[in-house]
């Protein structure tokens, strides 16, 4: 059996910085630290980052003193403005990538732009930006078809969730520009991402299998699952060693695996090391 990788795994910027400042923090002792939600999308790191003392609040109403981090995805400012009221030292671990979305979200509500963010209405990232432009609607679409239900306007302004498939958001922008008016599109997808999912597709058409590994939770993570699976290539969604069909797996000739911007590296290289022993 071969198996290859891409030549980037491990996590990204914006996850290393959140991870770099809670470690940081954890390490000054100075009295409890929380992090706004989960810091990453990943239940390893969240696991030895709770053994480390860290907590994940989804609200202030137990807290009175202490650090508070923000996850990369960013966060309701409201919720920054109640923990500083509250004398709690905040920290804004929100990447740069996502606050440009946030950004330009901003700029198209003051130019009275219909707001269209492709990406999942669920999202924590989503919400945040939503949540910066509380005072204009913005419409969250997922699929191509969901053009048909959106409002007429003259004047519509897109941007993009920045862990969304590059094909799915092409595929939204081709449906909107079929409407009559202007529309600006923003491609805010992160650079990082764009990278790996080119290199995931590269890799899912020259194997028989992809493993992807990562949090069930992350975004990034999943989207690269949906990507190998429309190429029709099987493909097998790991969060753990433990998660592995040895049985399946013994009966490929050629594997890949790969991973999203919140899985460790050492956890790709683990099963990639784990599947040589086990099955060469
Ligand atoms: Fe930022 Fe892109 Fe990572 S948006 S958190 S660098 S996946």
């Amino acid at each position: 059996m071969k198996i290859f990788l891409p030549s980037r795994i491990g996590f990204c910027f914006g996850v290393i910085n959140a991870l770099q400042l809670a470690e940081s923090e954890l390490d000054k002792k100075e009295g409890p630290v929380y992090s706004l939600g989960e810091l990453i999308h990943n239940p390893l790191v969240i696991e030895q980052l709770t053994k480390r003392g860290i907590k994940v609040i989804s609200n202030f109403f137990s807290v009175n003193k202490g650090t508070v981090i923000t996850r990369a995805h960013g966060v309701d400012p409201s919720l920054i403005e109640e923990g500083k009221k509250r004398g709690l030292k905040v920290i804004d671990a929100t990447c740069p990538y996502v606050t440009k979305v946030q950004k330009i979200a901003k700029l198209l509500s003051q130019q009275f732009y219909q707001i269209v963010i492709i990406g999942s209405e669920s999202h924590p990232e989503v919400r945040a930006v939503k949540a910066n432009v509380s005072n204009h609607k913005i419409y969250v679409l997922s699929k191509p078809a969901q053009v048909e239900d959106l409002p007429r306007s003259e004047k519509i302004g897109v941007i993009v969730q920045t862990t969304e498939l590059l094909d799915n958001f092409q595929n939204i922008v081709k449906n909107l520009v079929k409407r009559r008016g202007e529309i600006r599109v923003f491609n805010t997808i992160c650079e990082v991402i764009r990278q790996r999912q080119m290199e995931v597709k590269r890799l899912a058409k020259k194997v028989q299998a992809m493993i992807i590994v990562g949090g069930h939770n992350s975004s990034n993570t999943y989207q690269l699952v949906k990507l190998c699976q429309s190429l029709k290539r099987k493909t097998y969604f790991v969060e753990r060693k433990k998660d592995l069909n040895f049985d399946e797996l013994k009966n490929f000739e050629t594997i890949g695996i790969a991973g999203g911007t919140s899985t460790p590296g050492e956890i790709i290289q683990d099963i990639k090391k784990i599947l040589e022993d086990k099955l060469n």
